[in-house]
């Protein structure tokens, strides 16, 4: 289904010459990730910045991230908070937290970001009895079975206004085909289900190609009050 994905890949390395410019301290985060025998399914540099970007146009203060691997995502995110901001990021491999940890060191942010180390679902549902909650901006990027739940978790531990991504929202155009029920597929689609569904939320999904293919962004804004239609 990505016929076109070389070219997309050289169209990324194109683009990320010429506007992203270089960055040592991500291009490290890479090197070590992939040293460390981490998969390389981190976000592309380009929607790493489109993340910063969101973050700031949000004025993200608090961030909430399931699904760290090495970090990749969380230093792009964590770079457009305050001083005094906070990101938490969740994560269920104590190796992926690891690798992560060092590179968030590297990238100065480690004083900004904790690291919850457990089942995502366990660690949501321990931030919600500790009351840490009223997150700016929420990027959901874990086992896409549980994207949904995550959701849900987004909305509970969110406020008005709250931006809520979430990543791999099309997968090369699988969502559509009735013959795939893998968890995956199954868990993509009940995520979008929901976003269309619940009035809290308005919703848009961006198809994107790029360096990791035919996928697409969902985001969504928790409502002030009424939905717009
Ligand atoms: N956001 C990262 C990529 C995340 S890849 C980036 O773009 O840089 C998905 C991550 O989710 C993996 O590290 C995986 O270990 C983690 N994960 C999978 N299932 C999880 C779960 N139930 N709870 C927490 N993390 C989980
Ligand atoms: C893949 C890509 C992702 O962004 C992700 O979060 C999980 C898996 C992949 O290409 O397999
Ligand atoms: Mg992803």
């Amino acid at each position: 289904m990505d016929d076109n994905a070389q070219e997309w890949t050289a169209v990324d390395a194109y683009l990320g010459e010429l506007v992203l410019g270089r960055d040592l301290v991500l291009q490290q985060a890479l090197d070590d990730a992939a040293a460390g025998g981490l998969p390389q399914i981190q976000v592309s540099p380009p929607q790493g910045r489109m993340l910063f970007l969101l973050a700031n146009l949000a004025r993200a203060r608090t961030i909430l991230e399931v699904g760290t691997l090495g970090g990749y995502s969380t230093i792009c995110l964590a770079r457009a908070l305050p001083a005094d901001g906070r990101l938490v990021t969740l994560e269920v491999d104590a190796h992926h937290a690891e690798v992560a940890r060092a590179n968030l060191a590297r990238a100065g942010l480690d004083a900004v970001v904790e690291i919850r180390l457990g089942r995502a679902l366990d660690s949501l549902r321990e931030m919600e009895e500790e009351r840490r909650g009223s997150f700016d901006l929420v990027f959901i990027d874990a086992d896409k079975q549980n994207s949904a739940d995550y959701f849900r978790w987004g909305i509970t531990l969110g406020h008005p206004g709250t931006l809520i991504i979430v990543d791999n929202a099309v997968r090369h155009g699988t969502i559509i085909d009735a013959q795939d029920s893998s968890p995956d597929v199954v868990g993509t689609r009940a995520v979008l289900e929901l976003m269309g569904a619940d009035p809290r939320v308005t919703a848009t999904v961006i198809q994107t190609v790029g360096s990791k293919g035919y996928d697409g962004f969902a985001l969504a804004v928790v409502n002030d009050q009424l939905s717009p239609s």
